[in-house]
């Protein structure tokens, strides 16, 4: 079934979506590759209720906003749309894709497009541009650093005249990485193949290739009539520590699992060329992740969240006590989320939250159930729950130690009353 209504789903339905990017259309191409990107129907599913019932204006929040999928969503419906998000990167990459160009703006990118060949074949690379990325020819050919760096200063000088475009243009720049790299397109985490040594692409040619997609993403925004500011207005803080007082009508996010996704890892080599990592950036960014191991050190556990979780705790520490700090810290971390979330929206509003359950050293963590208890403690009446099978693998995790993947994601509704 592929559903219209969230409010006439039964408690812990399984429901269907058509295979997650297929088809689909706006600036939902920009940022395709970032990691664990969550399936634009549910916050779809959820504003587009929202919508029909409440026409006014309304302000929406992702704390874990990632690439920006609620907010294209929320702007697709004339919403506004607020985030938070600890890796520069991702942030460059959700503002890229909810913006609109003006018909002038666009017809600028359009010609930039038309002439990249001429301005490439006249530029010359600069070794003074290439990043600090370790071990930078086990990733890609002597070439293809050279191309990168002359396309990266064709685009610079671009942005002279038109510094609107910068974070779509980086984006379009990071797109390609992995194509251009000797790294395997289908593995989250870049990885060399010794055994099948691939060929990467060559530069210029998908660059063009993927601009061209990245604009027809971007005229189609921008004959919407109806779209919101094209901005995410972005917090301070993080989504365990934030404030904004009773201003949001609805929140939707989709936390990191448990302990399962090294999303530094995943997009360094992208990001040391679009220039938002760095090693000092990767390990503040490593340690800022919700369910990352190093978290685990400055969190103290509270009565509450132990006894939600406790059984699941107590089998995991008696086989790795590290570990089982890592998932307590996470759901202390999610304890917080929750506290900041629910005193950032109204009355009555919702926030529904995306998340898979994890398997931590043979035990199954049941996260959306401990998650949705959590919140009950802090106030929030638990409304509904449904789930639905994963079907484009690019977007789910290799389950730790494991083997498999996470096939199910659970969507949990909460209310504040
Ligand atoms: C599952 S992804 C979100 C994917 C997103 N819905 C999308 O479609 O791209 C989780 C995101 O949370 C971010 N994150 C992790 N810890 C965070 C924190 N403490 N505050 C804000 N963002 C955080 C990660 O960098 C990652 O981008």
């Amino acid at each position: 079934m592929n559903p219209t209504k969230l409010s006439t789903l039964s408690w812990g339905e399984e429901i269907s979506f058509p295979s997650s990017r297929k088809g689909d259309m706006y600036s939902h191409v920009v940022g395709a590759r970032y990691p664990c990107r969550s399936v634009a129907y549910v916050p779809r599913l959820i504003l587009s209720e929202l919508a029909a019932s409440n026409p006014k204006e309304m302000n929406v929040l992702d704390p874990f906003m990632g690439s920006g999928t609620t907010a294209l969503e929320a702007n697709l419906r004339a919403f506004n749309a607020y985030g938070l998000e600890v890796d520069p990167y991702a942030r460059l990459i959700g503002s890229a894709s909810v913006q609109k160009f003006s018909k002038v703006d666009l017809s600028k990118l359009e010609e930039f497009g038309s002439t990249l060949e001429s301005k490439f074949r006249s530029t010359r690379s600069l070794k003074s541009m290439i990043p600090d990325i370790l071990n930078i020819d086990h990733w890609f050919p002597e070439k293809n650093i050279d191309d990168l760096v002359r396309l990266k200063r064709v685009i610079s000088d671009f942005l002279e005249t038109t510094p609107k475009a910068n974070n779509f243009l980086y984006a379009a720049f990071a797109d390609i990485i992995r194509a251009v790299s000797y790294a395997e397109r289908q593995s989250l985490k870049p990885y060399v193949s010794t055994r099948f040594r691939k060929q990467p692409a060559e530069v210029l040619p998908s660059f063009q290739k993927c601009l061209k997609k990245y604009l027809d993403g971007a005229q189609a925004v921008a004959l919407l009539k109806d779209y919101g500011t094209g901005q995410i207005k972005w917090i301070d803080g993080d989504a365990t520590q934030f404030k904004l007082d009773a201003k949001i009508d609805v929140a939707i996010t989709s936390p990191p699992y448990i302990n399962a996704m090294d999303y530094v890892r995943c997009i360094k080599l992208e990001s040391s060329w679009v220039g938002t990592g760095s090693s000092d950036i990767f390990s503040e960014v490593r340690s800022s992740q919700v369910g990352e191991a190093a978290r685990s050190k400055k969190r103290e556990i509270s009565a509450d969240v132990l006894e939600i979780i406790g059984p699941d705790f107590l089998r995991i520490q008696e086989v790795d006590k590290e570990r089982s700090k890592t998932v307590a810290a996470y759901f202390q971390d999610m304890k917080s989320n929750l506290n900041c979330v629910y005193k950032a929206l109204k009355a009555n509003a919702q926030y529904h939250i995306i998340v898979g359950d994890s398997v931590v050293r043979d035990v199954e963590v049941a996260t959306h159930h401990h998650i949705g208890k959590i919140a009950e403690k802090i106030g929030f009446e638990w409304q509904g729950y449904f789930k639905y099978a994963i079907k484009d693998h690019r977007t789910s995790l290799p389950r730790n130690g494991r083997g498999g993947k996470i096939e199910v994601e659970h969507v949990i509704s909460l209310r504040k009353p």
